[in-house]
Parts: structure tokens; C-alpha cells; sequence
């Protein structure tokens, strides 16, 4: 693909911004990589890749950090805000300005105001890949998603996928329901009252003819679903501490509510979890969350390759 992709020089701010036909050409990518592991060795040397963390991370962070090296680029930049001037309270448009200065031929940022990505896209003539923005969007996430369900399947279409959980501030079950908007899924909605998803993202769905079907519990749909995406509760986003109190602990999955699954369901869970999802399912088939999380690795590899130019 290189530098005639889709991707090149593109920023990453949004997953509603490329279709089903860009991102199985990713995905097929992101195949041959993990056939070939060393056949992306190096090919962004002399690059410098600035990692914009406004907000802390472990696997996203990491995962850029270690997919700039493999690549071959230099990497500069923080890990979390404490890490840095911003709690100085330095901007994020003064921040890009500098590592501009400091020679960044791209930029990773997360940041925990919804648009930021956007914005920074517009500071900088540098591509912009979007780590996560408030509780608007995490683009590569639904990349490294979707990619992790055609892994186990073979395939998207024809899947019944549940996305159970906190819609409304998690941006990981917003950018998957747009992802899968791309392919023929049966998309459920699951999710206690208060925590329903946000309505552009019904709305987008809609304009595309979809409507999910929307449920309160897991019961009544578990039967039903190949796979099953669990978010954790946003406590960081949610406005009002009060209105944690009344959602927290609301949802678990366990072996209990598994009872009735199929025996070749697949649990995802962007991570990290908290009491949503119990450790007992660890050592079952249904497990996938950890293979999902190694994905994000090959994924971004890809990826940066493609906007920076370097895959072949
Ligand atoms: C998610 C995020 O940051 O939105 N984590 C991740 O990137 N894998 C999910 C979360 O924080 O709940």
C-alpha cells in the first residue's frame, strides 16, 4: 500500500472516517505482519514519533511506543499529564507547537476533552492518530477490535455482536458500534438505564439504516450472541458522583451469566477491567480479551507504517 494507501499523511481522528473496504485492507495487512513479524522492521527509520498522553494509559500508550520502535522511529513525548507541563497547564495546541519544533513527523495524542483529536489535527500539518478522546472516540481501538473478531471468526458478516456496559461515556463501545456499522452485524445494545448509548451514535447509526436492538441485562440476549464486548463503568466520566453510586456494580460477567452462551462465544473487553468482568473466565474458550489486547500491537505497526509511509 505505502505511499499511495489510503491512509497516507491521513489523520486517525475518527473510525467514521474510513470504510469497510480501508479497513479490510488494514486488516490484511495486519495478516501478512503477523505472518512475517519482521517484515516492518526499520521501514519508519529517521522518523520521530510524539506519544500526547493528556490522560494515563498502559496498553495504548505502550502498545504506539512499542510499534513506533519496532518501525524503526525514535519516540518522544509523555505517558501521563503529571509526566509533564500540561499540569503546569500548558495547552495542547502550545504542546503540539513544541514537539513540532522538536522535529515530530506524527502525533499520538489522547486527551480527556472530546474534539481534541480534531483540534490538533488542525494545529498541525503532521498526521494526528487519535488515542482516545474524551468519551468521543478511540479509533484504533475499534481497528484493533474489529480486527481481533475477524481473527477468531474469520469473518464479520453474518455476526450477532452485544456491547454491553457504560455506551454512554465509554469511547471504545461508541467507535466499535461505528466500525461495525462498515459490515452486515446484528448489533445489541446492552446496558442499564443510565448508562444508554449517546444519541449521535444512534443517530449515525440510523442515517445508515441500522437500529441495534437495545436491552437492560444480558439474559435475555446471551443465547443469541457470538460475541460479547464488555466496557467498563467511566467512573472518571461520569459528571456526578452520585450517579456512579447508582450504577456501580450494576453488571458482571461471570461463568453464571455465561450459563446459556454459545460454546463458541468470544468475551472482548477493551481493558482495563474492574469488577465488570470476573478473572474466572480467564482460563475458558471464551477468553479473547487478552488475545484482542496483543492485536493492538500488529495494529498499530500497520497503521503508523501506512500514514507515515513506510509498508510496502
Ligand atoms: C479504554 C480507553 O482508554 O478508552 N482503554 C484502552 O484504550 N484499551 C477503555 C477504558 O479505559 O475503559
Amino acid at each position: 500500500m505505502g505511499k499511495s494507501s489510503d491512509f497516507f499523511g491521513r489523520d486517525i481522528v475518527s473510525i467514521r472516517d474510513f470504510k469497510r473496504d480501508q479497513l479490510d485492507r488494514l486488516f490484511q495487512s495486519v495478516e501478512n505482519l503477523e505472518k512475517s513479524p519482521n517484515s516492518l522492521d526499520g521501514v519508519l527509520k529517521g522518523k520521530l514519533a510524539a506519544l500526547l498522553f493528556f490522560e494515563p494509559s498502559t496498553r495504548t500508550y505502550s502498545s504506539f511506543q512499542i510499534a513506533a520502535i519496532n518501525t524503526g522511529m525514535q519516540v518522544t513525548g509523555f505517558s501521563s499529564p503529571a509526566a509533564s507541563s500540561v499540569s503546569k497547564g500548558e495547552t495542547l495546541h502550545d504542546t503540539i507547537r513544541m514537539f513540532e519544533g522538536y522535529g515530530a513527523d506524527c502525533f499520538v495524542i489522547r486527551h480527556p476533552m472530546p474534539g481534541a483529536a480534531r483540534f490538533a489535527a488542525e494545529t498541525t500539518d503532521k498526521p494526528v492518530i487519535n488515542a482516545g478522546d474524551g468519551s468521543r472516540e478511540h479509533p484504533t481501538q475499534a481497528m484493533t477490535d474489529l480486527f481481533a473478531i475477524r481473527k477468531a471468526f474469520g469473518k464479520l458478516d453474518g455476526l450477532s455482536v452485544g456491547i454491553l456496559g457504560d455506551l454512554k461515556y465509554g469511547r471504545t463501545a461508541s467507535s466499535l458500534a461505528y466500525a461495525l456499522s462498515n459490515y452486515d452485524v446484528e448489533m445489541t445494545f446492552i446496558a442499564p438505564e443510565a448508562l444508554q448509548m449517546r444519541l449521535e451514535v444512534a443517530q449515525y447509526l440510523k442515517q445508515r439504516g441500522i437500529t441495534p436492538r437495545s436491552e437492560r441485562d444480558l439474559k435475555s440476549v446471551i443465547g443469541g450472541l457470538d460475541v460479547l464486548y464488555v466496557t467498563r463503568i467511566q467512573k472518571e466520566r461520569i459528571p456526578d458522583p452520585t450517579e456512579f453510586e447508582k450504577v456501580k456494580g450494576l453488571y458482571q460477567v461471570n461463568l453464571e451469566s455465561l450459563k446459556e452462551a454459545k460454546a463458541s462465544l468470544k468475551v472482548l473487553h477493551p481493558l482495563p477491567r474492574v469488577d465488570e468482568l470476573a478473572a474466572e473466565l480467564d482460563a475458558t474458550n471464551y477468553q479473547d480479551y487478552f488475545v484482542q489486547a496483543a492485536a493492538g500491537l500488529p495494529l498499530r505497526m500497520v497503521l503508523m507504517s501506512l500514514v507515515m509511509g513506510g509498508a510496502s
